[in-house]
Parts: structure tokens; C-alpha cells; sequence
């Protein structure tokens, strides 16, 4: 898999991709992430890359051409699936995560300042919001992206079920964990786990995880239930 991200701040990036998970999956070949600066690819003199809003008003738009210089400077990128960071955009979960981390290519655009020319969404397939509140720019929100793909990739994680299990996965909370000690501060291991009972065990986490997810988020809950019908 090939990742571009497009940014005006490369080095909020790069230090992310260089730890735990996201070192692994790049350093092992598992995913080739390429990031662009692109303020390099503004035709004006002073390498502007945003402007005052046409019809007046506060703030600074990103413009149309450095971003479509930079998007056309990427090899394949008409193939590519082309990722407009905003919060504007339909809000990211695990499902897509899951559909995204299956395509080849993906190219992400991380915003700044008071938002884009309108034009440049004509340059992208999907908007994509990490939530509905407002970051300063999109390379968090891109890194979240990236991150939750990654981990995906077979192989990234070294224990494969692993992401399988994960909350959400299968529209449910994963059930609760614990390591030694058995007792701390009077509070004990439950009993079942220490049981050697594999399928006693599987079933109380299943029922945990079904316990939790009806009480903390009633909404996966639901979907759950209606998933479980089909
Ligand atoms: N840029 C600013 N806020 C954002 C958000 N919530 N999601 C994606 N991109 C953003």
C-alpha cells in the first residue's frame, strides 16, 4: 500500500511515522508513506499558498493550484483514492477504516487556515472529519487516519487476531483485560480467568463485551442487535 499525504507542516508527520506500529508497518515494507510540503508546488512568487476570500470576510483560503501541482506531481495519483481532510466530512469509524486500508493508494490532503477553495473538492473522491470539533489544521486528523489503516495491513500487528478482536470490529466494545497481579489494592482478577476454561472464558468476555457496549454506547448496541438479525 502507498500513502501521500499532502501538508504545509511535514514535520508535525514525520516524527509520528518514526514509533512502534507506524515504524514497523514502513520500515518493514508493509506500506510506503510518502509526505509532500505543497507550498513547493505554488506558482506565485513568495510561494503563497492561500489568499483572502473572494466577497470579503475573516481568515485565509487555501488555493486551488498549489494543491492540484502537488496532487498531479504524485505517480499513479489519477488511480489513487483521493482523502480531503475536514470537518466537513462524513466522520471517520472503524468500517471505514477497514474499507480504506484495502485500497492501493491513497492521497491525503490536510487543510489549513480558515478553510479551502471551494475548486479544490472537485480535485477529491471523499471528505473525511475525525470528529465534530475543529483542530487548527488536518495533519491530526490525517495521522489518525493513517494510523488506523496501518494497523490494519495484514501482518502490521504482530498478532493478527488482535485487530479482529478490537472494539468495534465487530460492533462491540472489547471485553475487559487484566494482568498480574492477581490481587492489587484488594481488588482481584475475576475468577473465570484464571479457570484454565478456554470456552467459559470466551463466553464471559463475549457477554462483557455485550454488557459494556449496552451501557457505555447504546448506539453500537443497537447496531449490533440489528447486525446480529441479518
Ligand atoms: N481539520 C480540522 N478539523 C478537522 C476534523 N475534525 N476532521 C478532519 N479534518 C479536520
Amino acid at each position: 500500500m502507498r500513502i501521500d499525504i499532502l501538508t504545509l507542516f511535514p514535520d508535525m508527520i514525520k516524527p509520528a511515522l518514526s514509533h512502534s506500529m507506524m515504524w514497523r508497518a514502513t520500515h518493514y515494507g508493509f506500506v510506503n508513506i510518502h509526505v509532500h510540503d505543497f507550498r513547493a508546488f505554488s506558482e506565485s512568487k513568495h510561494k503563497s499558498v492561500d489568499d483572502s476570500p473572494y466577497g470579503g470576510g475573516a481568515g485565509m483560503v487555501l488555493r486551488v493550484e498549489p494543491v492540484v501541482n502537488a496532487l498531479r506531481s504524485i505517480e499513479n495519483h489519477e488511480h489513487a483514492l483521493k482523502i480531503l481532510m475536514t470537518p466537513q466530512g462524513i466522520t471517520y469509524n472503524q468500517t471505514r477504516a477497514e474499507t480504506l486500508s484495502k485500497n492501493e493508494h491513497i492521497i491525503i490532503l490536510c487543510g489549513h487556515y480558515e478553510g479551502y477553495d471551494e475548486r479544490i473538492r472537485d480535485y477529491f473522491d471523499v471528505e473525511i472529519s475525525i470528529g465534530d470539533y475543529v483542530l487548527t489544521g488536518g495533519e491530526i486528523a490525517a495521522l489518525a487516519v493513517v494510523d488506523s489503516i496501518v494497523r490494519l495491513i495484514p501482518g502490521v500487528l504482530s498478532n493478527d487476531a488482535s485487530a479482529q478482536e478490537d472494539s468495534f470490529s465487530n460492533a462491540l466494545l472489547e471485553y475487559p483485560q487484566y494482568t498480574r497481579p492477581r490481587v492489587y489494592e484488594g481488588k482481584s482478577v475475576p475468577d473465570i480467568l484464571l479457570s484454565g476454561h478456554h470456552e467459559e472464558i470466551a463466553k464471559w468476555r463475549f457477554e462483557e463485551a455485550v454488557r459494556r457496549t449496552k451501557i457505555r454506547r447504546p448506539d453500537l448496541y443497537q447496531q449490533y442487535q440489528e447486525n446480529k438479525k441479518k
